[in-house]
Protein backbone atom coordinates (compact mmCIF):
# COMPACT_ATOMS: atom_id res chain seq x y z
CA UNK A 1 0.00 0.00 0.00
CA UNK A 2 2.34 2.41 1.07
CA UNK A 3 4.97 2.29 -1.85
CA UNK A 4 2.38 2.36 -4.38
CA UNK A 5 0.87 5.41 -2.63
CA UNK A 6 4.52 6.70 -2.69
CA UNK A 7 4.86 5.36 -6.60
CA UNK A 8 1.92 7.39 -7.86
CA UNK A 9 3.54 10.40 -5.85
CA UNK A 10 6.52 9.98 -7.27
CA UNK A 11 4.64 10.11 -10.54
CA UNK A 12 2.82 12.86 -10.08
CA UNK A 13 5.73 15.07 -8.75
CA UNK A 14 8.07 14.28 -12.01
CA UNK A 15 5.21 16.54 -13.80
CA UNK A 16 5.65 19.84 -11.50
CA UNK A 17 9.53 19.05 -11.83
CA UNK A 18 9.47 18.91 -15.01
CA UNK A 19 7.57 22.00 -15.80
CA UNK A 20 10.17 24.03 -13.17
CA UNK A 21 13.34 23.02 -15.18
CA UNK A 22 14.16 25.71 -17.85
CA UNK A 23 14.13 24.69 -21.78
CA UNK A 24 17.22 24.01 -23.12
CA UNK A 25 18.08 26.94 -25.19
CA UNK A 26 20.85 29.32 -26.02
CA UNK A 27 24.58 28.91 -26.12
CA UNK A 28 24.09 27.47 -22.49
CA UNK A 29 21.45 25.01 -23.12
CA UNK A 30 24.25 22.22 -22.02
CA UNK A 31 23.58 23.82 -18.33
CA UNK A 32 19.82 23.34 -18.69
CA UNK A 33 20.25 19.72 -20.22
CA UNK A 34 22.41 18.98 -17.29
CA UNK A 35 19.45 19.40 -14.80
CA UNK A 36 17.31 17.98 -16.50
CA UNK A 37 19.57 14.50 -16.37
CA UNK A 38 20.07 14.53 -12.77
CA UNK A 39 16.40 15.45 -11.55
CA UNK A 40 14.09 14.00 -13.22
CA UNK A 41 13.88 9.94 -13.73
CA UNK A 42 14.81 9.05 -10.23
CA UNK A 43 14.85 8.88 -6.91
CA UNK A 44 12.24 7.89 -4.39
CA UNK A 45 10.97 11.71 -3.83
CA UNK A 46 10.41 11.23 -0.37
CA UNK A 47 11.38 14.88 0.96
CA UNK A 48 8.67 16.44 -1.39
CA UNK A 49 6.51 13.44 -0.45
CA UNK A 50 7.03 14.79 3.06
CA UNK A 51 6.13 18.25 2.95
CA UNK A 52 3.09 17.25 0.83
CA UNK A 53 1.68 14.70 3.58
CA UNK A 54 2.47 17.46 6.49
CA UNK A 55 0.63 20.11 4.48
CA UNK A 56 -2.14 17.37 4.26
CA UNK A 57 -2.71 17.36 8.12
CA UNK A 58 -3.78 20.90 8.30
CA UNK A 59 -5.62 21.57 4.96
CA UNK A 60 -6.91 20.54 1.70
CA UNK A 61 -4.05 20.34 -1.05
CA UNK A 62 -3.26 23.57 -2.97
CA UNK A 63 -0.56 23.99 -5.69
CA UNK A 64 1.43 26.00 -3.38
CA UNK A 65 2.59 22.79 -1.54
CA UNK A 66 3.53 21.12 -4.56
CA UNK A 67 5.58 23.80 -5.93
CA UNK A 68 7.44 24.26 -2.42
CA UNK A 69 7.78 20.45 -2.13
CA UNK A 70 9.45 20.39 -5.76
CA UNK A 71 11.99 23.29 -4.75
CA UNK A 72 13.14 21.10 -1.92
CA UNK A 73 13.57 18.33 -3.98
CA UNK A 74 16.25 21.04 -6.33
CA UNK A 75 18.03 21.07 -2.82
CA UNK A 76 18.62 17.70 -2.46
CA UNK A 77 18.94 16.68 -6.06
CA UNK A 78 22.07 19.35 -6.04
CA UNK A 79 22.99 17.71 -2.52
CA UNK A 80 23.51 14.32 -4.52
CA UNK A 81 25.39 15.76 -7.20
CA UNK A 82 27.68 17.27 -5.54
CA UNK A 83 28.52 14.10 -3.21
CA UNK A 84 28.86 12.00 -6.38
CA UNK A 85 32.08 14.38 -6.97
CA UNK A 86 35.47 12.97 -6.85
CA UNK A 87 36.46 15.85 -4.56
CA UNK A 88 33.55 14.17 -2.55
CA UNK A 89 32.64 10.94 -2.03
CA UNK A 90 33.59 10.23 -6.03
CA UNK A 91 30.88 7.93 -7.02
CA UNK A 92 29.64 7.27 -10.92
CA UNK A 93 26.19 5.82 -9.99
CA UNK A 94 23.75 7.25 -9.28
CA UNK A 95 19.86 6.81 -9.30
CA UNK A 96 20.82 3.83 -11.75
CA UNK A 97 22.55 6.07 -13.87
CA UNK A 98 26.06 7.91 -14.39
CA UNK A 99 26.44 10.08 -11.65
CA UNK A 100 26.11 13.74 -13.59
CA UNK A 101 29.86 14.60 -13.43
CA UNK A 102 30.31 10.89 -15.41
CA UNK A 103 27.79 11.39 -17.60
CA UNK A 104 28.88 15.40 -18.65
CA UNK A 105 31.82 16.48 -16.44
CA UNK A 106 32.86 17.98 -13.66
CA UNK A 107 32.15 21.96 -14.10
CA UNK A 108 28.61 20.91 -15.12
CA UNK A 109 28.29 18.91 -11.95
CA UNK A 110 29.58 21.53 -9.95
CA UNK A 111 27.51 24.21 -12.00
CA UNK A 112 24.17 22.05 -12.37
CA UNK A 113 24.19 21.98 -8.42
CA UNK A 114 24.89 25.29 -8.07
CA UNK A 115 21.93 26.35 -10.90
CA UNK A 116 19.22 23.68 -8.72
CA UNK A 117 20.16 25.56 -5.74
CA UNK A 118 19.24 28.81 -7.51
CA UNK A 119 16.73 27.68 -8.76
CA UNK A 120 14.78 26.23 -6.03
CA UNK A 121 14.90 29.80 -3.90
CA UNK A 122 13.58 31.53 -6.87
CA UNK A 123 10.47 29.00 -7.22
CA UNK A 124 9.98 29.46 -3.05
CA UNK A 125 10.26 33.49 -3.62
CA UNK A 126 7.30 32.87 -6.33
CA UNK A 127 3.63 34.06 -5.14
CA UNK A 128 1.97 30.81 -5.93
CA UNK A 129 4.05 29.50 -3.10
CA UNK A 130 1.56 31.24 -0.13
CA UNK A 131 -0.60 33.88 -0.28
CA UNK A 132 0.99 35.19 2.70
CA UNK A 133 4.55 36.57 2.03
CA UNK A 134 5.44 36.15 5.68
CA UNK A 135 5.23 32.50 5.61
CA UNK A 136 7.14 32.69 1.81
CA UNK A 137 9.89 34.97 3.30
CA UNK A 138 10.28 32.13 6.33
CA UNK A 139 10.43 29.28 4.10
CA UNK A 140 13.03 31.36 2.15
CA UNK A 141 15.09 32.12 5.30
CA UNK A 142 14.48 28.34 6.85
CA UNK A 143 15.99 26.72 3.75
CA UNK A 144 18.90 29.14 3.59
CA UNK A 145 19.23 27.87 6.98
CA UNK A 146 18.49 23.83 6.64
CA UNK A 147 21.10 23.47 3.56
CA UNK A 148 23.88 25.73 4.80
CA UNK A 149 26.83 25.79 7.40
CA UNK A 150 24.00 24.68 9.86
CA UNK A 151 22.56 22.14 8.00
CA UNK A 152 23.31 19.69 5.22
CA UNK A 153 26.65 21.77 4.26
CA UNK A 154 27.64 21.45 8.03
CA UNK A 155 27.28 17.91 8.10
CA UNK A 156 28.94 17.31 4.76
CA UNK A 157 31.95 18.90 6.60
CA UNK A 158 32.20 16.73 9.43
CA UNK A 159 31.26 13.57 7.01
CA UNK A 160 34.02 14.24 5.02
CA UNK A 161 37.05 15.42 7.83
CA UNK A 162 35.45 12.27 9.85
CA UNK A 163 37.92 10.56 11.74
CA UNK A 164 35.80 7.56 12.73
CA UNK A 165 37.65 6.72 15.95
CA UNK A 166 37.78 9.91 17.65
CA UNK A 167 34.04 10.83 16.75
CA UNK A 168 31.76 9.91 19.81
CA UNK A 169 27.77 9.39 19.41
CA UNK A 170 26.98 13.09 20.03
CA UNK A 171 29.07 14.12 17.27
CA UNK A 172 27.98 10.83 14.97
CA UNK A 173 24.13 12.05 15.96
CA UNK A 174 25.06 15.57 15.13
CA UNK A 175 26.82 14.50 11.77
CA UNK A 176 23.48 12.78 10.38
CA UNK A 177 21.20 15.46 11.80
CA UNK A 178 22.39 18.14 10.08
CA UNK A 179 23.74 16.02 6.47
CA UNK A 180 20.40 14.71 6.08
CA UNK A 181 18.09 15.65 9.06
CA UNK A 182 17.88 18.94 8.56
CA UNK A 183 16.33 19.21 4.96
CA UNK A 184 13.93 15.97 6.03
CA UNK A 185 12.90 18.36 9.02
CA UNK A 186 12.47 21.10 6.12
CA UNK A 187 10.07 18.74 4.44
CA UNK A 188 7.73 18.43 7.07
CA UNK A 189 8.43 21.63 9.49
CA UNK A 190 7.53 23.64 6.00
CA UNK A 191 4.63 21.37 5.25
CA UNK A 192 2.82 22.21 8.61
CA UNK A 193 3.49 25.78 7.91
CA UNK A 194 1.95 26.25 4.36
CA UNK A 195 -1.18 23.72 5.87
CA UNK A 196 -1.44 26.16 8.77
CA UNK A 197 -0.67 23.92 11.33
CA UNK A 198 -0.35 25.86 14.86
CA UNK A 199 3.45 26.16 17.14
CA UNK A 200 2.54 22.92 18.74
CA UNK A 201 1.40 21.12 15.62
CA UNK A 202 5.38 22.40 14.06
CA UNK A 203 7.53 21.13 17.23
CA UNK A 204 5.07 17.61 17.22
CA UNK A 205 6.03 17.36 13.39
CA UNK A 206 9.77 18.63 13.94
CA UNK A 207 10.19 15.69 16.85
CA UNK A 208 9.16 13.45 14.26
CA UNK A 209 11.55 14.37 11.52
CA UNK A 210 14.34 14.30 13.77
CA UNK A 211 13.76 10.40 14.42
CA UNK A 212 12.49 9.94 11.31
CA UNK A 213 15.92 11.78 9.81
CA UNK A 214 18.40 9.58 11.61
CA UNK A 215 16.69 6.30 11.50
CA UNK A 216 16.92 7.29 7.55
CA UNK A 217 20.51 7.75 7.62
CA UNK A 218 21.05 4.42 9.57
CA UNK A 219 19.29 2.57 7.06
CA UNK A 220 21.31 4.16 4.54
CA UNK A 221 24.81 3.13 6.29
CA UNK A 222 22.72 -0.48 6.83
CA UNK A 223 22.52 -0.45 2.76
CA UNK A 224 25.70 0.49 2.13
CA UNK A 225 26.83 -2.54 3.89
CA UNK A 226 23.88 -5.10 3.36
CA UNK A 227 22.19 -3.73 0.32
CA UNK A 228 21.73 -4.93 -3.68
CA UNK A 229 23.68 -2.08 -5.64
CA UNK A 230 21.28 -2.60 -8.49
CA UNK A 231 18.08 -2.09 -6.86
CA UNK A 232 19.67 0.96 -5.04
CA UNK A 233 20.95 2.77 -7.81
CA UNK A 234 24.25 3.60 -6.18
CA UNK A 235 27.23 1.68 -5.53
CA UNK A 236 27.66 0.20 -1.87
CA UNK A 237 30.62 -1.47 0.29
CA UNK A 238 32.03 2.37 0.17
CA UNK A 239 31.60 3.57 3.68
CA UNK A 240 34.32 1.71 5.59
CA UNK A 241 36.66 2.18 3.09
CA UNK A 242 36.29 5.68 2.68
CA UNK A 243 36.99 5.40 6.72
CA UNK A 244 32.80 6.98 6.91
CA UNK A 245 31.63 7.94 10.67
CA UNK A 246 28.69 6.04 10.99
CA UNK A 247 26.40 4.57 13.41
CA UNK A 248 27.61 1.23 12.22
CA UNK A 249 31.35 2.05 12.46
CA UNK A 250 30.63 3.09 16.06
CA UNK A 251 28.08 0.61 17.77
CA UNK A 252 27.87 -2.25 15.18
CA UNK A 253 25.58 -3.35 12.86
CA UNK A 254 22.65 -5.42 14.95
CA UNK A 255 23.09 -2.17 17.47
CA UNK A 256 23.07 0.09 14.54
CA UNK A 257 19.81 -1.65 13.76
CA UNK A 258 18.02 -1.67 16.87
CA UNK A 259 19.02 1.67 17.36
CA UNK A 260 16.95 2.67 14.05
CA UNK A 261 13.99 0.89 15.53
CA UNK A 262 13.80 2.71 18.65
CA UNK A 263 13.12 5.85 16.05
CA UNK A 264 11.08 4.60 14.43
CA UNK A 265 8.92 4.28 17.75
CA UNK A 266 9.71 7.54 18.77
CA UNK A 267 8.70 9.29 15.58
CA UNK A 268 5.41 7.32 15.72
CA UNK A 269 4.62 8.76 19.01
CA UNK A 270 5.37 12.44 18.05
CA UNK A 271 2.49 12.45 15.77
CA UNK A 272 0.12 9.87 17.81
CA UNK A 273 -1.80 13.13 18.42
CA UNK A 274 -3.38 13.49 14.91
CA UNK A 275 -4.61 9.45 15.33
CA UNK A 276 -5.50 8.09 11.44
CA UNK A 277 -5.28 11.25 10.08
CA UNK A 278 -1.36 10.27 10.58
CA UNK A 279 -1.63 6.95 9.10
CA UNK A 280 0.53 7.72 5.70
CA UNK A 281 2.78 9.67 8.50
CA UNK A 282 3.34 6.35 10.52
CA UNK A 283 3.52 3.93 7.67
CA UNK A 284 6.56 6.15 5.94
CA UNK A 285 8.25 5.14 9.29
CA UNK A 286 8.06 1.39 8.64
CA UNK A 287 9.14 2.30 5.48
CA UNK A 288 12.07 4.13 6.02
CA UNK A 289 13.41 1.49 8.22
CA UNK A 290 12.92 -1.42 5.98
CA UNK A 291 13.61 -0.23 2.54
CA UNK A 292 15.92 -1.55 0.44
CA UNK A 293 16.71 1.70 -1.80
C1 LIG B 1 20.32 9.76 -0.47
O1 LIG B 1 19.00 10.18 -0.27
C2 LIG B 1 21.23 10.64 0.29
C3 LIG B 1 21.06 10.56 1.73
C4 LIG B 1 20.77 11.60 2.43
C5 LIG B 1 21.24 9.31 2.42
P1 LIG B 1 17.78 9.33 -0.84
O2 LIG B 1 17.93 7.89 -0.41
O3 LIG B 1 16.51 10.00 -0.48
O4 LIG B 1 18.03 9.41 -2.40
P2 LIG B 1 16.98 9.46 -3.60
O5 LIG B 1 16.42 10.84 -3.63
O6 LIG B 1 15.92 8.42 -3.36
O7 LIG B 1 17.82 9.16 -4.82
C1 LIG C 1 24.77 12.07 1.48
O1 LIG C 1 25.07 11.06 2.35
C2 LIG C 1 24.06 13.16 2.14
C3 LIG C 1 23.88 14.30 1.24
C4 LIG C 1 23.86 14.24 -0.04
C5 LIG C 1 23.71 15.57 1.86
P1 LIG C 1 25.75 9.79 1.67
O2 LIG C 1 27.04 10.13 1.03
O3 LIG C 1 25.73 8.64 2.63
O4 LIG C 1 24.65 9.50 0.53
P2 LIG C 1 24.80 8.40 -0.60
O5 LIG C 1 24.96 7.07 0.13
O6 LIG C 1 25.98 8.78 -1.42
O7 LIG C 1 23.48 8.49 -1.31
MG1 LIG D 1 28.51 11.59 1.35
MG1 LIG E 1 27.70 9.66 -0.96
MG1 LIG F 1 25.34 6.62 2.02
Amino acid sequence: MFPKLLNQFSQDMETVLANILPEPTGPQKKIMQAMHYALLGGGKRLRPFLMVEAAKLFAPLDKGVWLAASALECVHVYSLIHDDLPCMDDDDLRRGKPSLHKAYDEAMAVLAGDALLSLAFEIMAKDEIHDDPNIRLDLISSLAHASGTHGMIGGQVIDIYADKNVYDESLITQLQALKTGALIRYALVSGAKLGGGNDQDIENLSKYAQALGLAFQIRDDILDIEGDSEKMGKKTQKDESHGKATFISHYGLEKAKSKAHELGKQAKAAISTYGQKADVLSECVDFVLNRQK
